[in-house]
């Protein structure tokens, strides 16, 4: 057995390697539950032994406490912007110009994509990364080294790309930290979820995690980066910006793989030109190409303005955008009361779809953007995903515009409305308000909450307009002759319904607290929770200070969940549910009452299956009786091997453990 020591060191040498395996090269060797089982082996042993515990260990990527605020950076040598070009004519205009200035036709160009995201400095002393800022105002900037930790794109210390390398004094490499769109998609379908405002595209939601002060929040941001040059540096010797690039890809750093070293103008246009073609192809947003001088000699000699340097230039890709006119400005009322205007469109199609509403997001950006009633203007999806105005075509207007005012009071219930401190946004401050009471009844019924088939919002609204349901729990309550009176409700549908929502009654308690709609609380978080309390009543004991110890759980979800179960009306709310019958437990926890084939089996689930998603296959078996486990041991009982099951796979074959196809498993459990 080796002494401790050595394996933690091993570890950390195994874990580097493969992260950059997987993030830099995007070329894995190791399963993703092999490389978890290495992560926790070195967490246990770290924790035996504190005192070897090394800044750059992997296991320190998520700090301690949230920050109180962040120290202001000098940037050693400024943090400029680029030029734009919008045409071809303007990129061969700069050709021109860098070859008269620097009287050579001897001139090759670097071609990269322009990531939309936001600009940080990586500096690394010795190899180690000591600081990380981000642009500010190009001279200063914030120190943000505890959230760029977090992503593990950026190591935390560089690989010597060969023996005998002299790692340079200080490096510092400039990249653009980004959020790829599926992480972008998936935190506002959350946040939606959650009743809290959407980014506009994934630029914003970027930038806004980067500001955030508890780091846990911010890794679960699922942000990236690429490196894209070098700054400040002593004892590095490189002669072009392509063998810096190199360098830094040699050292661990992200960088682009679609870069190109072109010999002339035409070239650079024919690539340029490539990735305007296929730019949805990726999954980062671009909104341009930047094309640099390779050689350093000539960067120098070219020089900066006060602005920008003479030796880069960035073409802008034209936004897809159409322009229509916005017929009216409507407020909505969120869950919990945020007020958001939305912009009624004349239909325009855009990238594929037809658009007829766009959020305006709050009345700060109304107003910057000068938005009025009546206006032409133009829209576009933002990072192909939100529709969104991006100006007023003020030429197009005629006077009769009407501006626009966010309501003093609510729109539906006519409450006060009250600016959240420190946000832009504005909320309706009535709890009982209507349209926050029936969007929090839409939100128990949806399908991943408590799963009320037939309770659409037309039937919501009419339950709630003529008083027979104000809250969720009232759902309970109705009688078949209440819903038979209400329109297009006949008897079927009527009948139907109150099964519905007596079957509601044993949903699973993950989906019983996300559909209670607890601020910041959505499917995910819920999920946590359920795992680590099994009860609603556990979870409601909890103090905040219990609930921050949880991982995933941030301080202002377990302030949130604690608030609102110590509160009196979470007091109420929790009995009545339980009064009216609604299941608070774990059912993964429960027993089922007749023993099936699954009957406290332990049963692993691998690959893809081809009728059922992996969770969907998992909850089959726990309904069942069967525990459901993500790794293969020697007291597995089955492996459900579906498509591509990978190295579950193997291990469950050297242990022994019986493997079954999706048809064997599909057979077993409709004997049981
Ligand atoms: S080079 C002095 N390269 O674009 C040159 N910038 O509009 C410094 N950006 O602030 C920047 N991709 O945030 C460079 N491949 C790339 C880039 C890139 C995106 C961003 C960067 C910069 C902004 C300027």
């Amino acid at each position: 057995m080796k002494p401790d020591r050595e394996r933690i060191a091993e570890l950390r040498r195994l874990i580097r390697h493969h992260d950059r395996k997987y993030y830099i090269d995007a070329a894995p060797e190791i399963s993703d539950y092999e490389y978890d089982m290495l992560v926790a082996e070195l967490r246990k042993l770290e924790e035996k032994h504190p005192e070897l515990i090394t800044p750059d260990s992997p296991t320190q990527r998520v700090g301690g406490e949230p920050l109180e605020g962040f120290a202001t950076v000098e940037h050693r040598l400024p943090m400029l912007s680029i030029d734009n070009t919008y045409s071809e004519d303007e990129m061969r205009e700069f050709d021109r110009r860098v070859r008269r200035l620097l009287e050579s036709d001897e001139v090759e160009y670097v071609v990269e994509l322009k990531i939309d995201g936001l600009a940080v400095s990586l500096v690394y002393e010795d190899g180690l990364f000591t600081l990380g800022s981000t642009r500010g105002d190009g001279f200063r900037g914030d120190d943000v080294t505890t959230n760029l930790k977090t992503i593990k794109a950026i190591p935390l210390r560089l690989e010597p790309p060969k023996k005998g390398f002299r790692m340079p004094a200080v490096l510092e490499a400039r990249g653009e930290v980004y959020m790829p769109i599926a992480a972008f998609e998936k935190l506002n379908k959350e946040r939606e979820k959650e009743d809290l405002p959407l980014f506009a595209n994934p630029r914003n939601a970027a930038a806004g995690s980067m500001k955030l002060l508890d780091p846990r929040t911010v890794a679960g941001r699922h942000l990236s980066i690429c490196i894209y040059g070098l700054g400040y540096t002593e004892g590095l010797e490189v002669n072009t910006h392509f063998e810096a690039l190199n360098l830094l890809r040699s050292l661990g750093l992200r960088t682009n793989p679609n870069t190109r070293l072109c010999p002339d103008i035409d070239e650079v246009m024919d690539f340029c030109n490539e990735w305007e073609e296929k730019r949805h192809s990726l999954d980062y947003h671009i909104d341009g190409m930047v094309v640099k001088v390779n050689s350093f000699e000539q960067q120098e000699l070219l020089g900066a303005t006060s602005k920008a340097p003479r030796w880069v230039i960035s073409y802008k890709f034209p936004a897809e955008e159409g322009i229509t006119k916005l017929k009216e400005i409507k407020v909505q009322v969120g869950r919990s009361g945020t007020l958001t205007p939305v912009a009624l469109l004349e239909p325009v199609h855009l990238a594929g779809t037809t658009v007829t509403r766009a959020t305006l997001h709050n009345a700060d950006e109304v107003a910057r953007k000068d938005i009025r009633e009546g206006d032409w203007v133009a829209v576009a999806k933002a990072g192909e995903i939100i529709p969104q105005v991006l100006r007023v075509i003020k030429e197009r207007r005629t006077g009769k515009e009407k501006p626009f005012k966010m309501p003093q009071t609510c729109p539906v219930c006519g409450e006060k409305v009250r600016r959240v401190p420190d946000e832009v946004y504005i909320k309706c401050t009535n709890p009982l308000c209507e349209a926050q009471r029936k969007q929090r009844i839409r939100h128990f019924a949806r399908r991943d909450g408590m799963d009320i088939e037939g309770l659409g919002p037309a039937v919501i609204e009419q339950l709630v307009d003529k008083g027979l349901v104000d809250d969720f729990t009232d759902l309970y309550h109705l009688k078949l002759e209440d819903l038979v009176a209400l329109e297009r409700m006949g008897k079927k549908s009527s009948e139907n319904l109150l099964g519905a929502i007596e079957k509601s009654k044993s949903r699973d308690l993950p989906e019983v607290l996300s559909a209670m709609g607890v601020e910041h609380i959505g499917t995910h978080a819920a999920e946590v929770l359920a795992e680590h309390f099994g009860s609603l009543d556990g979870l409601a004991r909890a103090s905040s200070e219990d609930l921050e110890k949880i991982e995933e759980i941030g301080p202002i979800m377990a302030e949130s969940i604690a608030g609102f179960f110590h509160s009196p009306a979470g007091k109420k709310l929790l009995k009545r549910l339980k009064d009216i019958g609604v299941n608070t437990r774990s059912l993964a926890r429960a027993r089922p009452k007749a023993a099936t084939p699954f009957t406290d089996k332990s049963v692993v689930v691998t690959g893809t299956l081809s009728g059922y998603s992996r969770k969907e296959a998992e909850d089959l078996v726990k309904e069942l009786g069967g525990k459901v486990s993500s790794s293969v041991s020697a007291r597995t009982d089955f492996l459900v091997a579906g498509d591509k099951p990978g190295s579950k796979l193997t291990k469950a074959q050297k242990l022994g453990v019986k493997i079954m196809s999706e048809e064997e498993f599909e057979k077993l459990f409709t004997s049981a």
